[in-house]
C-alpha cells in the first residue's frame, strides 16, 4: 500500500470531526469533546504556530488518518508524537509503522532529537507498533503509559 503524508486541508478537518466522534477512536486517542468551532479555531491557528506540526495520511491516494508532532520544543529539541488511522478497515495493514517512520524523517529534518508518546495501557495494536519503532516505557501512571525515543 502506498502510504504518503499530506496537506492537512478541510478534507483531513472534515474526516478527522467524524473519526474523533467515533467512540471507540476518542478513547483510544484520549481525545476530549471536539465542536466544529473548536476544530475550525483549532485549524484557522495552525498557520501561526511552531510547536504544532499536523499531517493527512493517505493510503493508495484515500485520507484514512492523521499524524503529527505538537509541543515542539526547539530548545530542549523534542515534540510529542501523535497519531491515529480513523478508517479503521485499514488498521492493522501496516500504515501506522510507515506514517511513524515519516514523522520521524520529519522531526529529524527539523532537527528534533527527542520524540516521546502517550498510550493507553490496553491499547495493544499501539504498543506493538510502538516497541516495533524502538520507543522505549518512561514512565506508566495507572492506564497511562508514557514511552519516548532518541532520534
Ligand atoms: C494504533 C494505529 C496507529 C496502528 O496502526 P496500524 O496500521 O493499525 O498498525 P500496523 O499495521 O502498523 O501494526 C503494528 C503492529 O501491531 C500488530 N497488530 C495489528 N493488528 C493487531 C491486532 N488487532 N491486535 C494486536 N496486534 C495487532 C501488527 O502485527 C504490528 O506488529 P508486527 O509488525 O510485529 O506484526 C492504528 O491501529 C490506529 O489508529 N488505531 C486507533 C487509534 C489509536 O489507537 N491511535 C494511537 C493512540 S496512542
Amino acid at each position: 500500500m502506498d502510504v504518503k503524508l499530506v496537506e492537512y486541508d478541510t478534507v483531513f478537518l472534515e474526516a478527522s470531526y467524524k473519526w474523533l466522534n467515533d467512540r471507540e477512536i476518542k478513547e483510544l486517542t484520549m481525545t476530549p469533546d471536539i465542536s466544529r468551532e473548536g476544530q475550525k479555531k483549532w485549524f484557522d491557528g495552525l498557520k501561526e504556530r511552531d510547536d504544532y506540526l499536523v499531517k493527512g495520511v493517505t493510503a493508495d491516494g484515500f485520507p484514512v488518518g492523521v499524524v503529527g508532532l505538537k509541543h515542539i520544543d526547539f530548545e530542549r529539541k523534542s515534540a510529542e508524537y501523535f497519531g491515529y488511522i480513523g478508517e479503521k478497515e485499514y488498521w492493522g495493514k501496516g500504515i501506522g509503522y510507515k506514517m511513524m517512520q515519516c514523522i520521524e524523517m520529519e522531526a529529524r529534518g527539523m532537527n528534533l532529537s527527542h520524540i516521546y508518546l502517550r498510550v493507553l495501557n490496553t491499547n495493544q495494536i499501539a504498543l506493538k507498533l510502538y516497541k516495533k519503532n524502538e520507543f522505549v516505557l518512561r514512565s506508566y501512571d495507572g492506564q497511562l503509559i508514557i514511552m519516548d525515543k532518541i532520534l
